[in-house]
């Protein structure tokens, strides 16, 4: 194995490629609801509590073990702890980003779609019933196949022109593209009249809302937000160079992460609380397909300059969704070039093959599938279910095991530092250390116990 690897060519790009994973649905249609939910502006600090203490510390070790390992995750692990089972994390973390990448991509069709509508002015009649036609539109038997397929397709043409000329280049414009636009939509939500009570409903700390099952579900957003324990962070890892700092390559990601997910929620929020005081009912802000696909066309059709403002905010969805939809797909790409000695194209073409396949049952099962239920759920919400409950808690447990009683601490430390040369204080890399050796262990055992029985 020593043919040489591709590598990210600059600092930024590398940046902007791991924040494109971390930047996805995630945040736009779960974050800003939790917020709401879990008592506003006390979530956010209980959220980055937990992104410090649990989800930095494994995100700074996922990273590290990439880069040390050098390879897919498969291979990383096995050069790391030679001939031993722990590979097989590696595996199950290839396995995990095929499995989202399946379902993701069937909602990365369906932005696409509604990128397409909102160009023919589709969202434009205050009075259309946009759930039924949303209901038909993914229980149709075609047509969500097809968008499903174009999304899928669109992530493998950008991959198949390699880590640099395709992912770095592509991501680099994608998210600076996308965070243009969001800003652009918050400003047009903030200026709504009425708009200032979604801006309340968001950031008024409620600290009575705060539970230990506030705290559990922010572990469990973090995690997912910054695909921690599948694989993608690792497979980027192994592509970024070893002057790079891994400490405050992941710090910055994560605060990339976290700002846009605050962003994303004052585009969504106040319009949908402006455009509802305006029709004197009730705002309906709830997490998920149905606020983002049913509830915002309603909101576009009723506000002034809303034409354009879809155009942007689905192309924002789509951009989200794709620098994400890339990074699996990538975890997947990398370990067949690797593993099964495959060219990119037609590690690019096995992997399209097999998540287009698994995606094509999960879209259909809004639709003629509708009835066949794996363990009493549709397709699709078994991928989504196992992945987010299941895979990546238990992916993110093991590679905390790992880094934290496998791996040698001068090792974990000298990569960390990298080799002594980066001035890190030793209290703060031992703190880091310690963190994934002892708290993060416990904190994602309990967001895993609660997810299986909540
Ligand atoms: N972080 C992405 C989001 O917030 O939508 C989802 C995701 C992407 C999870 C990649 C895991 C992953 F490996």
């Amino acid at each position: 194995m020593n043919k040489p690897r591709e590598t990210f060519n600059s600092r930024m790009g590398m940046l902007m490629a791991m924040a494109g994973s971390a930047i996805g649905l995630g945040n736009i249609w779960r974050f800003p609801y939790m917020m709401g939910r879990n008592g506003g502006a006390a979530f956010i600090l209980i959220y980055i509590i937990m992104l410090v203490v649990l989800c930095l510390p494994v995100m700074v070790s996922e990273y590290l073990i990439g880069r040390r390992g050098g390879f897919n995750p498969f291979s990383s692990f096995d050069r790391l702890a030679p001939g031993s089972k722990w590979r097989w994390i590696g595996f199950l973390a290839v396995l995990s980003s095929a499995c989202i990448l399946s379902f993701y991509c069937v909602v990365g069709g369906w932005s696409v779609k509604y990128l397409l509508d909102s160009c023919t002015l589709a969202f434009s009649n205050p009075h259309s019933d946009y759930a039924a036609a949303f209901g038909g539109f993914i229980g149709s038997p075609f047509k969500p196949l097809l968008y499903t397929l174009i999304f899928l397709g669109l992530t493998g043409l950008i991959i198949v022109f390699g880590v640099h000329k395709g992912i770095e280049r592509m991501s680099k414009i994608m998210i600076t593209v996308l965070f243009v636009i969001i800003v652009l939509v918050v400003v047009r939500s903030l200026t709504l009249p009425g708009a200032v009570d979604g801006v309340r409903y968001m950031f008024v700390p409620d600290f009575s809302k705060v539970t230990a099952g506030t705290c559990i579900s922010a572990m469990g957003q973090a995690f997912f937000s910054l695909s921690i324990g599948c694989g993608t962070i690792l497979t980027y890892a192994s592509y970024v160079s070893k002057q790079e700092n891994i400490l405050a390559s992941s710090a910055w990601i994560s605060f990339f992460d976290t700002l846009f997910a605050i962003i994303a929620g004052l585009a969504i929020i106040p319009a949908v609380y402006a455009i509802a005081y305006m029709n004197g009912v009730e705002p309906d802000v709830s997490a998920g397909p149905g606020l983002v696909f049913i509830t915002l066309p309603g909101v576009f059709s009723q506000m002034p300059l809303g034409g354009v403002v879809a155009i942007l905010f689905f192309l924002a969805l789509l951009l989200a969704a794709l620098t994400s939809a890339i990074s699996l797909m990538e975890v997947v790409v990398a370990f067949i070039i690797e593993e099964l000695r495959r060219s990119r194209a037609r590690a690019v073409l096995m992997s399209f093959l097999v998540c287009g396949v698994v995606g094509v049952f999960c879209s259909l099962s809004f639709g003629p599938l509708e009835g066949f239920k794996l363990f009493g759920l549709s397709v699709f919400d078994f991928f989504d279910y196992i992945t987010s409950n299941i895979m990546l808690p238990v992916g993110g447990l093991l590679l905390a095991v790992f880094a934290g009683w496998r791996l040698k601490r001068a090792n974990y430390l000298d990569e960390l530092t990298n080799g002594g040369k980066l001035n890190i204080p030793r209290w703060l890399a031992l703190t880091i250390y310690y963190l994934v050796k002892l708290v993060a262990p416990v904190g994602i055992s309990l967001i895993f116990l609660n997810c299986l029985f909540s």
